[in-house]
């Protein structure tokens, strides 16, 4: 972000209409990465905005300045901090400090994994979600844990039967995860509509898709409704992994995965 400070001596100005040079900051993260000069191109209410915007700035630091001119500022987007006080440089490396913005909560821890869920319910019916909110929870047990909200088709068999799978996605898979992240099996069989393969997990009731490079399979040990999900908790009971992926201890180089 660029910023900019009236000065007159080293000090901020008093008002903005008599101060000599105007420093122009760049910081990032907090740290100020270049510092220039600027003289006073004369003060006039309605031009001093415009010379400083095309300066890119979006901040103007003084002691004080009239309606009118805060009023131009204001209107191109340029943010006015008046009632500043003190030496300059010090101003600016304490302003850059708190530069970050307050910014939406939702879903803003990322990135986020993009997984696919398999589940089967108890009447035997397969069906696969795609679900971002995951994540390892424990490795002693191993443990993993998927959010789904319970409107979702999937979210009962999942309650019902205690089971489901997780598949890591590479990018080959990319459209039939859109696909099953965009339509429910409630209006319609989109397993078949995308060709999805299934295979029957090895230790829980639900199936695997061959497909997807990485198949965990999980019981479920507990759940909490935390909101807008309920997280389920998921002991791991087997991993399958693409043979030319895993090395003899039976690690799983990930690198070699081009995920979504
Ligand atoms: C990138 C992505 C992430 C998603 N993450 C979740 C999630 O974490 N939990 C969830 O319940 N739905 C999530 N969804 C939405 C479901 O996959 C979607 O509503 C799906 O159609 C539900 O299928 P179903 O009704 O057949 O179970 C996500 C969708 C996308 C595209």
């Amino acid at each position: 972000m660029k910023f900019s400070v009236a000065v007159k001596g080293a000090d901020v100005s008093k008002d903005i209409g008599c101060c000599d040079t105007f420093l122009i900051f760049e910081e990032k993260r907090g740290r100020i990465i270049m510092r220039q000069i600027i003289e006073n191109p004369g003060y006039k209410p309605d031009l001093l905005p415009g010379f400083l915007d095309r300066l890119k700035i979006e901040a103007i630091l003084c002691g004080s300045m009239d309606e009118l001119t805060m009023q131009v500022f204001t209107s191109k987007g340029i943010n006015v901090v008046t009632g500043v006080s003190g030496n300059a440089d010090r101003i600016a490396d304490q302003y850059a400090i708190t530069s970050k913005k307050q910014a939406n909560m939702k879903s803003c821890l990322q990135p986020m994994p993009k997984v696919l869920v398999s589940c089967r319910g108890l009447n035997g019916e397969n069906n696969v979600l795609a679900v971002g909110y995951c994540g390892n929870c424990s490795y002693d047990p191993p443990m993993v844990m998927v959010g789904i909200v319970p409107t979702r088709y999937s979210y009962q068999m999942v309650k019902e039967s205690g089971c489901f799978v997780v598949n890591l996605v590479d990018k080959s898979y990319r459209e039939t995860f859109d696909y099953l992240g965009s339509h429910s099996k409630r209006d319609g069989d989109k397993l078949t509509a995308m060709n999805v393969r299934l295979q029957d997990g090895k230790k829980v009731n639900a199936p695997i898709l061959p497909d997807c490079p990485v198949n965990i399979e999980c019981k479920v040990v507990d759940s909490i409704v935390t909101g807008s999900h309920e997280m389920f908790i998921g002991r791991i009971e087997y991993v399958h992994a693409d043979a030319k992926f895993v090395d003899l201890e039976g690690n799983i180089d990930f690198s070699q995965i081009d995920f979504i």
